[in-house]
């Protein structure tokens, strides 16, 4: 039996991570990537000291009532942690831990695309071409809106939507936000500030949600809110799909209240709501906010180092529960 500690990987990582799994610990791979069902999880995860799973297993509260008793920790591949029961996993014992920070860049580049994507008509344009149904060219041919100038509405000015908001400055946009506390001066960055949601909804041509999905922040945009936003405004995900009420976003995306949107994220990924689909005024990506080489290594690097100081007893770094 190997004397390094075990730790059940539940989805394939990079090369570079997974060779340090391999060097320091008993890793139990996937080299398939298959998805683990929450039985499995349980059965592979005996005798092991530590998860490390991806936003893929969710993690409730009565799959963590079942985990062997000798595990410790959930040390997840992933910034966002709701698809892990804190509140379960604090009472049983278990350290939960992210990967905060090295995926803000990658993730807002993701942001300017779809909001780029959704204001030029980037799929419904790149579409035509690549069916061969470019017929002609003609002055009122696939106008879109410019951002150039605009105001970009952010909620959740933390560690993504300040990296979002600094890229926006590059299209000369004014940046707009909403967040749980006013930022300092330094970070704001002249950034206008707004007390409600509500407000900062008035004042966004172009809106990106960047915030966890917590019991605050699920549903938040609902009809109601949408509403607020001005007439040809622009919607950006790439935060969660549970913050968005889909009913609500389509029927504003089929009446031209709004003007388009850009998703790279959904709720019950990856079975989205079908009418999305039928959308032309909607930049859809398959949640690939943080999918580069250089930060799934650092993601990959930064679980492990969590992993590490959970292993020698010492505090982790990115400790969530
Ligand atoms: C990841 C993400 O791809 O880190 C997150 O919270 O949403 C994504 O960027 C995914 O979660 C990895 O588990």
């Amino acid at each position: 039996m190997s004397e390094k500690p075990a730790v059940l990987v539940t989805r394939k990582l990079p090369e570079a991570v997974e060779e340090r799994l391999r060097r320091d610990y008993d890793a139990r791979l996937n080299p398939d990537d298959r998805l683990y069902g929450a039985d499995e999880i349980v059965e592979r995860a005996e005798g092991a000291v530590a998860i490390l799973p991806c936003h893929t297993e969710r993690f409730t509260a009565e799959l963590i009532a079942r985990l062997p008793a000798g595990l410790r920790a959930i040390v997840n591949f992933s910034v966002g942690v709701d698809h892990v029961d804190l509140a379960a996993a604090a009472a049983r014992g278990l350290i939960v831990t992210n990967t905060p920070e090295v995926l803000s860049d990658a993730t807002a580049e993701i942001a300017i695309l779809l909001m780029l994507g959704a204001a030029r008509r980037a799929s419904e344009g790149e579409r035509l071409v690549r069916n061969a149904e470019w017929r002609d060219w003609s002055p009122a041919f696939m106008v879109g809106r410019q951002v150039t100038g605009k105001r970009f509405g952010v909620i959740g000015m933390g560690r993504v939507g300040r990296v979002a908001a600094r890229r926006a400055r590059a299209f000369d946009m004014e940046i707009h936000y909403h967040n749980r506390h006013r930022l300092a001066p330094e970070a704001e960055a002249g950034a206008i500030f707004h007390e409600t949601v509500e407000e900062l909804l008035a004042a966004s041509d172009v809106l990106s949600l960047h915030c966890p999905a917590t019991p605050e922040t699920i549903g938040l945009l609902d009809a109601r809110r949408i509403a607020l936003l001005p007439e040809g405004a622009i919607v950006v995900n790439t935060a969660r799909g549970a913050i968005v009420d889909d009913e609500a976003l389509i029927a504003a995306l089929r009446s031209g209240h709004l003007f388009a949107a850009g998703l790279d994220v959904f709720n019950n990924e990856p079975d989205i709501h079908p009418d999305y689909r039928t959308l032309d005024n909607v930049f859809l990506l398959p949640h690939i906010g943080s999918a580069t080489h250089e930060t799934r290594d650092a993601m990959g690097f930064r679980a492990l180092d969590n992993l590490d100081a959970i292993v020698a007893g010492r505090a982790p770094r990115d400790r969530v529960a």
